[in-house]
């Protein structure tokens, strides 16, 4: 007879596979500053001057100090993205400065050891692109492939892994099915459309980048975690059903999952679906029911990413390509690090093969139609002289990152409130003069 296995009473550090991938990860338009030829900035100039990207966080010009703070907080790996519409402002005219300064962004991050997965596609398009009516139309995925295949050949020797698209499904739905984001449309059509011309642009997109390039093609997709409120309502765990389908597994349905070499996992969001008594159940509103939530709203639900990684797991590996919260409160922050970080490695520890794991973000950023108030970063910045701060928050994840592993004391401090400076003592490195005030 099979021996059964012991229950493990583990209270070692929960140490992270070899060669795990720490990092932090941003996008063009939210960080550099003046992407004037892009379908966004056009749209924003409509927009209140708090809800406008302006100068952002002027990471087009200080990209090499940040990822400096990046190196010394000893991360491994980075993601950031290329911005097509400064690449090819007008139609089959490529812009050789464009790309000559994306070079040096991708050397900095190579002088100083990166991993680079760099995405291609990250919510914006060239306001041409745009008016032709963007992803609505299927020859846009003609010009993304020309505009792949000039650029791929340029920064190859820079990069680890390719992303071809940021979330298409989120952008569908806040495009073109919600309206919130350009070009505003509430057409579930148009929504369904965009959704197809992006399945077939990313399935061309990697056919093309693996005659050009030996490295990974993936995409970073936004998986959420969905609930029922009651296990004997059949209804509701028909809309988990579906909207797991939906959400989650849609886009690799279409595309097919021999279309990518990684999984890319961007984790976020949680529902819990409620029939109350109506017939069709809604999403609950953490808000209301007083669960813990982000500046933004967005429910804290750490079991969620493990939910997610059990779902999607399969043989392929699989990366973290985002995953952060907004908030003011660095401790809160640096909870939901220890929090997330402890379900992604009990993922591990189930066997899901998890690679690596970006914050986002590196930088606090503009956050798309919520504008500079939601904060990110692991870094602070002040919008008013660019100055950068790095968090404590910033410290707890560089400890853990150090020595890929996470100190079990760490967890000990998930009972209470945590405060990121106490956290710091349970650290290899502790900061003497703070730790005096706690008994460690
Ligand atoms: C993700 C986006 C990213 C950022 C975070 C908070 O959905 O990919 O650009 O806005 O949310």
């Amino acid at each position: 007879m099979d021996e059964i296995p012991k229950a493990k009473h583990d209270h070692g550090p929960l140490k992270f596979p070899e060669h795990f991938l720490w990092g932090t990860a941003t996008s063009a338009h939210q960080v550099e500053g003046n992407n004037t030829n892009s379908d966004w900035w056009e749209w924003e100039q409509r927009k209140p001057l708090d809800k406008q990207s302006g100068k952002a966080a002027d990471e087009y010009n200080r990209y090499d100090e940040d990822f400096e703070i990046a190196k010394s907080l000893s991360l491994n790996s980075q993601r950031i993205s290329i911005e097509w519409a400064r690449i090819e402002p007008v139609e089959g005219q490529f812009d050789q400065s464009a790309i000559d300064h994306y070079k040096l962004v991708l050397k900095s991050l190579k002088a100083k050891h990166f991993k680079v997965m760099l995405t291609l596609w990250h919510f914006t398009l060239p306001k041409w692109i745009a008016d032709i009516g963007g992803w609505e139309n299927a020859q846009t995925t003609d010009y993304f492939l020309r505009f792949i295949e000039r650029v791929v050949p340029e920064f190859d020797d820079y990069v680890d892994f390719w992303v071809t698209l940021n979330e298409p499904g989120v952008y569908a739905f806040m495009s073109y099915l919600q309206g919130f984001w350009p070009p505003q449309k509430k057409s579930r059509w148009a929504a369904l459309r965009v959704q197809w011309n992006l399945a077939k642009a990313h399935q061309k997109a990697y056919k093309l980048l693996k005659m050009q390039s030996r490295h990974p093609v993936g995409i970073a997709q936004n998986m959420q975690s969905f609930h029922s409120s009651h296990k004997h309502s059949i209804i509701e765990l028909a809309s988990v059903y579906v909207s797991d389908i939906i959400t989650n597994h849609a886009f690799y349905k279409l595309t097919g999952y021999d279309t990518h070499d990684f999984l890319g996992i961007n984790y976020y969001f949680h529902h819990r679906f409620n029939r109350r008594d109506k017939f069709l159940p809604t999403v609950e509103d953490a808000r209301e029911q007083h669960r813990d939530i982000s500046d933004l709203g967005w429910e804290v639900f750490p079991e969620g990413i493990y939910d997610v990684l059990m779902d999607i797991s399969n043989h392929k590996p699989i990366y973290i390509t985002e995953c952060g919260i907004a908030s003011t409160n660095d401790d809160r922050r640096t909870r939901f690090l220890i929090q997330y970080l402890s379900e992604v490695f009990r993922a591990v520890e189930s066997g899901v093969r998890v690679k690596g794991f970006f914050y986002w973000s590196l930088i606090d950023n503009f956050e798309w139609d919520k504008g500079f108030d939601p904060r990110f970063g692991l870094v602070a910045i002040d919008y008013k002289d660019q100055q950068r701060t790095v968090r404590a928050s910033a410290y707890v994840y560089s400890e853990i990152a150090k020595h890929n592993q996470m100190p079990h004391s760490l967890l000990r401090l998930l009972g209470h409130t945590v405060r990121v400076e106490e956290v710091l003592c349970y650290m290899h490195d502790k900061p003497k003069a703070l730790c005096q005030h706690f008994n460690t």
